[in-house]
């Protein structure tokens, strides 16, 4: 990596490479908007009984059914199946780098789900480094995926807001949105997880904030709402790939601006 943006217009300011080697070189960001790799093709605990026998270790290799058809997700430039506790331990390590970037009215919104592995949930909550989580939103999706006898079909996620305690909405008004959600997933052809650019819309109207940032900024969701909202952001994005992907609709979004005054 080196210190110059792979991409900057007058509102955005995206890095190529690992959000741990970039997140140290950043500070005064108000509201973070992300949603890390899942590690879709891993299983969460090695006590639940979905290992082989003898795999205590919770590297969630020797789940049976963990796959990547088995609803694991590839990216460009990370394997969606770490080893649990590597997982766990890495983005607890994230989540910390990500709140020492934080001004004192910062926030961090983390988009992950729970999952119904075997006959118990497991909660995004496990990956709290012990931030004050101040609420769960719930984005509901239009319809899920996955069947398994042992529990309803998922058709949520979970927002997790991590605030400093000087943290707050805009207004009685933003209150007024409430925790629930219902947004329709945007699938992107060229990315295969991104959250839908309303999500990061709602939380960037809600709280105005001056600087946002996404540390795993995948299709660029985030940067693209708070370009629209005139607001600065930083990405930052592991995959060169995406990077690309990143740049592109930020290209065609100024030059559909210039010719329309309007957002795409
Ligand atoms: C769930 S996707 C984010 C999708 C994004 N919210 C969107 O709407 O497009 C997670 C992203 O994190 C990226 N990633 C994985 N490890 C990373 C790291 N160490 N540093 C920065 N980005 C990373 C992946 O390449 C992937 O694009």
């Amino acid at each position: 990596m080196t210190n110059e943006p792979y991409y900057q217009d007058d509102l955005v300011t995206l890095h190529h490479g690992d959000c741990l080697d970039v997140l140290p070189t950043i500070s005064g960001v108000d509201l973070v908007i992300t949603s890390p790799p899942y590690n879709l093709s891993a299983a969460p605990w090695g006590h639940l009984g979905h290992y082989k026998q003898g795999d205590q270790t919770g590297s969630g290799k020797a789940w049976l059914g963990a796959s990547k058809a088995g609803g694991g997700i590839a990216y460009d430039t990370h394997d969606d199946s770490m080893p649990w506790v590597e997982y766990e331990s890495w983005q607890k390590k994230c989540l910390s780098a990500i709140w020492s970037a934080l001004t004192d009215r910062g926030a961090i919104y983390y988009n992950h789900k729970p999952r119904v592995v075997g006959e118990r949930v497991w909660l995004p909550t496990e990956l709290n480094p012990g931030l004050p989580l101040r609420q769960v939103v719930i984005w509901a999706r239009s319809g899920g995926m996955g069947y398994t006898p042992t529990a309803y079909m998922s058709t949520h996620e979970w927002v997790l807001v991590i605030a400093k305690p000087e943290f707050r909405l805009k207004s009685r008004g933003a209150s007024g949105v409430g925790d629930v959600w219902s947004v329709p997933q945007q699938p992107n052809a060229d990315h295969p997880a991104p959250f839908p650019i309303a999500i990061p819309a709602r939380a960037i109207d809600t709280t105005e904030p001056k600087l946002v940032l996404d540390p795993f900024a995948g299709s660029g969701s985030t940067l693209i709402a708070a370009s629209n909202a005139g607001v600065p952001s930083i990405g930052i994005e592991k995959s060169e790939r995406y990077c690309e992907l990143i740049a592109r609709r930020l290209a065609n979004q100024t030059m559909a601006l210039d010719f329309s005054g309007e957002t795409v």
